[in-house]
């Protein structure tokens, strides 16, 4: 067997490094073609309680860390057959290895010519000859120090990936609960507004005026729920849909939403400023006309009564993204509430003072996520909001058209 292991006891036979005892040592290697070297620079190693390998050749040191993983080779340069820089070169060729430190030793004598070569090979030091014990010691434990510490952030970082999967799918689970419970309140839903405006229709006669109140009362809650549970849906569905994305000329989806708008802007009389756009954006166009419907419809709403409506929209440039503003004169938001308005039925108004069932934003926030971007507002109260998108620009994505999936 000429390969051994042990912390600077007799040869034994190789002990697995990942056994339970052994959980916390490292791996050292130790590459000679000299048994007397060999033993010296392990007896010096062995007060680090590692785990020293030591291999005779480079093809057995090559062998050896095809299956094992290390933390430092000490690797000597004059050895007939592969000598060390060979040896390194072989060893760098390899994904297991390619970052593995590499320390050679060599003599006093061969230094200059060595010392280039080596480091151009990826060695991360020199040990001449004759060693120093305390130097070799110090700089293979900063190896197993760093070797050990990269060992526990892999395993943080696989942890988090499992606890990010297992997020992932409480989520998801969330999500498709949320979908089945509204589409499955809608059903009993309808049933009673159908029920309570046939009451209304056919049986005017025999409802005194307080019975039609109550019953109009009933259709108008039943409305309203059906409103909450519809934008609800609305909000699932884009959270959990497939939606493909490419690039869409900014100014056409904007013409798109503004015609949606056209009623809301007719009948406050609003102005509309909107610089020219010629921006286009990588995103999915019907998700982004619906995203600018909403924060349109927002910036008309929100205004004091008796302000004539004064929306402005401007683009600005970054070299990965757009970000479009659409500033209005409406009643402004207070910074404390930024975040939450953003939130699923989050409003700050009544329904009497402005309508809506407070979805929009969460519908805009969402989207923005979906397509890679963000959303974000800047306000005073009675200053007007600037609420703001940004999308990454379709030359981040030479490839043409993307998917997203739910999620
Ligand atoms: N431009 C704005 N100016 C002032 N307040 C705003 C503006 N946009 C949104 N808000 C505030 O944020 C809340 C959430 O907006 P969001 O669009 O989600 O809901 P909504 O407009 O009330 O209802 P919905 O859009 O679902 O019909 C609003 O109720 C309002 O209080
Ligand atoms: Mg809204």
């Amino acid at each position: 067997m000429p390969r051994e292991q042990g912390g600077g006891a007799e040869a034994t036979d190789p002990v697995p490094v990942d056994s339970q005892d052994q959980e916390e040592k490292v791996n050292i290697l130790v590459v000679d073609d000299r048994p007397d070297k060999l033993l010296a620079v392990e007896t010096i190693i062995a007060e680090l309680g590692q785990n020293i390998v030591k291999a005779r050749s480079g093809q057995e040191a090559l062998r050896f860390l095809l299956q094992t993983d290390v933390a430092v080779i000490l690797l000597d340069v004059n050895m007939p057959g592969l000598d060390g820089f060979e040896t390194a070169a072989l060893i760098r060729q390899r994904k297991k290895s390619e970052h593995t430190p590499i320390i050679f030793l060599t003599a006093v004598s061969d230094t200059e010519t060595h010392v280039s070569r080596g480091y151009s090979l990826g060695a991360v030091d020199y040990i001449l000859a004759p060693v120093l014990p305390d130097v070799l010691r110090t700089k293979v434990s900063v190896f197993v120090e760093l070797h050990k510490k990269n060992r526990q952030i892999r395993s943080l970082n696989e942890q988090l990936q499992k606890r990010i999967g297992q997020l992932t799918e409480t989520n998801q689970a969330l999500e498709a609960f949320t979908y089945s419970i509204a589409h499955d309140l809608r059903a009993p839903l309808r049933a009673m507004l159908g029920f309570s405006r046939a009451l209304l229709e056919d049986y005017a006669g025999k409802l005194d005026a307080s019975g039609q109140e109550f019953a109009n009362r009933i259709v108008s809650s039943a409305k309203r729920m059906d409103d909450l549970i519809q934008d609800l849906l609305s909000y699932s569905r884009l959270s959990r849909e497939q939606i493909n994305l490419g690039p869409v000329p900014l100014e056409a989806a904007l013409d798109e939403a503004l015609k949606q708008c056209e009623p809301q802007v007719r009948e406050k009389d609003a102005e509309i400023r909107m610089a020219d756009l010629h921006s286009e954006v990588w995103a999915h166009k019907g998700v982004l006309v619906q995203m600018l419907v909403n924060l349109l419809s927002n910036s008309l709403k929100f205004v004091a009564t008796g302000v004539k409506p004064c929306v402005r929209i401007w683009t600005e440039e970054g070299d990965a993204w757009v970000r479009l503003s659409i500033q209005d004169n409406g009643i402004g938001i207070a910074s404390e509430h930024y975040e939450r308005i953003f939130r699923v039925f989050e409003r700050l108004h009544s329904t009497e003072k402005f309508p809506g069932t407070g979805i929009g934003l969460a519908n805009v926030s969402k989207a923005a996520e979906r397509m890679g971007g963000r959303v974000g507002v800047e306000s005073q109260p009675n200053h007007g909001s600037r609420f703001w998108v940004e999308l990454p620009r379709p030359s981040v994505h030479p490839h043409g058209s993307n998917s997203a999936g739910g999620g």
